[in-house]
């Protein structure tokens, strides 16, 4: 039977990491996987992880079962962070949490929600978007769209072709938008412009999809919600999935939840009894372990403060290593415009070079990438940035 199957193309993303791991020379920098990294080039285990981990571990009774929707605490801390206690949805219990394996299991979950609801639903995706978003969401049978967001030439996003786009979507179709920290571009919706989205679904009756990947990451853990909140606040339905793999550095554990809110307590309920059976159906249940440890940060007031400081720490450094590269590449182009390395958000921003470019980087310079120039600017550190200036400059003339 498998000689049906023809070897498939390596992932797009992981990839390059593999590429990354093969290649032995010690000048090498890493900016392909969207995982964070120090100063020293390690993705460190963070503090109050450790300290939660050790205390469950000392602790725990049994292995035995949790249930498909995982752990009920957890659920309700994700809620509280993503949404915040006073939103409309939480005092009006028109909101449900489902712990899910990792912000992927979460975003198919949702997906096949949709797909149950709604049958073949188009759902449109930004242009570019994370490139697991297409199996992921297609993968589940939606029919997948691209609205236009980010205009390569000014580094900068294209907020008025988005809008055109999405004013002749369909009512009933499903827009996927980005919360915060824009993967692969770090190009965010500002205040006004998450006023704009949310009006616009609410009156085209569009289903917002929020992938909310990288709270944390941008300004801090309420500002980088904002427009999820808003968003939330202005529909009567949408789906969230959240992932604690880069704010929590859990990656390898897969800690992630599906929030859904509906328009009554009544619905959501049904709703939750949906998403339970696709959990059940695909892999019965979420790991633990992590989502254990990230209930206990959550909860425990000095392991969040804690991991406050430590999440302030990682953004700051990315912020840095912004701010030193874009610094580097003006000195040493003679002032060309790198602004918005600074500018933009979270851990990607994208080179905007040719896959030509991408590939001379890698053999020439030992400088890893995704093929689509996606950097991720936490793989710097201060030694490697002039490298990297240097390499883009001479790649790219
Ligand atoms: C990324 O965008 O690189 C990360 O989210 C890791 C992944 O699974 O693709």
């Amino acid at each position: 039977m498998f000689e049906t199957l023809s070897r498939l193309s390596e992932d797009a993303i992981l990839g390059v990491m593999a590429k990354y791991r093969a290649d032995p020379s010690p000048l090498k920098i890493d900016l392909g996987v969207g995982v964070y990294r120090d100063a020293e080039g390690r993705t460190p285990v963070l503090d109050c992880v450790r300290i939660a981990e050790r205390r469950i571990v000392d602790t725990q009774l049994t292995k035995s079962y949790v249930a498909p929707a995982g752990r009920e605490e957890f659920n309700a801390a994700v809620v509280d962070l993503v949404l915040g206690p006073e939103h409309c949805a939480v005092v009006d219990r028109r909101v449900i949490a489902v712990q899910t394996p990792g912000g992927c299991g979460a975003l198919r979950v949702g997906a096949e929600l949709l797909r149950a609801a709604a049958g073949q639903t188009s759902i449109h995706v930004s242009d570019p978007t994370w490139a697991n978003h297409l199996p992921l969401l297609g993968g589940a049978g939606l029919r997948l769209q691209r609205y236009p967001y980010y205009d390569a030439a000014t580094h900068r996003l294209d907020f008025d072709a988005m809008i055109a786009r999405l004013e002749r979507a369909p009512m009933g179709d499903v827009v996927l938008l980005h919360g915060c920290c824009h993967n692969p571009t770090g190009a965010d919706l500002d205040a006004d412009q998450w006023r704009v989205v949310a009006e616009l679904m609410s009156r085209r009756g569009l289903l917002p999809y929020l992938d909310l990947a990288y709270q944390g990451f941008g300004d801090d853990l309420d500002a980088d919600a904002e427009g999820v909140r808003l968003i939330a606040s202005r529909v009567p339905e949408c789906l969230i999935a959240t992932s604690f793999s880069k704010n929590l550095g859990l990656y390898r554990e897969r800690v992630g939840a599906l929030l859904a809110v509906g328009a009554s307590e009544a619905r959501v309920a049904a709703v939750r009894s949906h998403v339970l059976q696709i959990a059940r159906s695909i892999y019965s249940m979420p790991p633990d372990h992590g989502a254990a440890i990230a209930a206990e940060v959550f909860t425990d007031p000095a392991l969040r403060q804690t991991w406050l400081a430590e999440l302030a720490v990682m953004r700051e450094r990315v912020q840095a290593m912004r701010r030193l590269l874009a610094d580097s590449l003006r000195r040493h182009s003679g002032g060309g415009d790198y602004d918005y390395f600074e500018r933009q958000r979270g851990m990607f921003s994208l080179l905007g070079a040719p896959p030509a470019v991408v590939e001379r980087l890698r053999d020439e310079f030992h400088v890893y990438m995704t093929a689509d120039g996606r950097m991720n600017l936490a793989g710097l550190t201060p030694s490697s940035v002039e490298r990297l200036a240097h390499a883009i400059l001479r790649a790219t003339r």
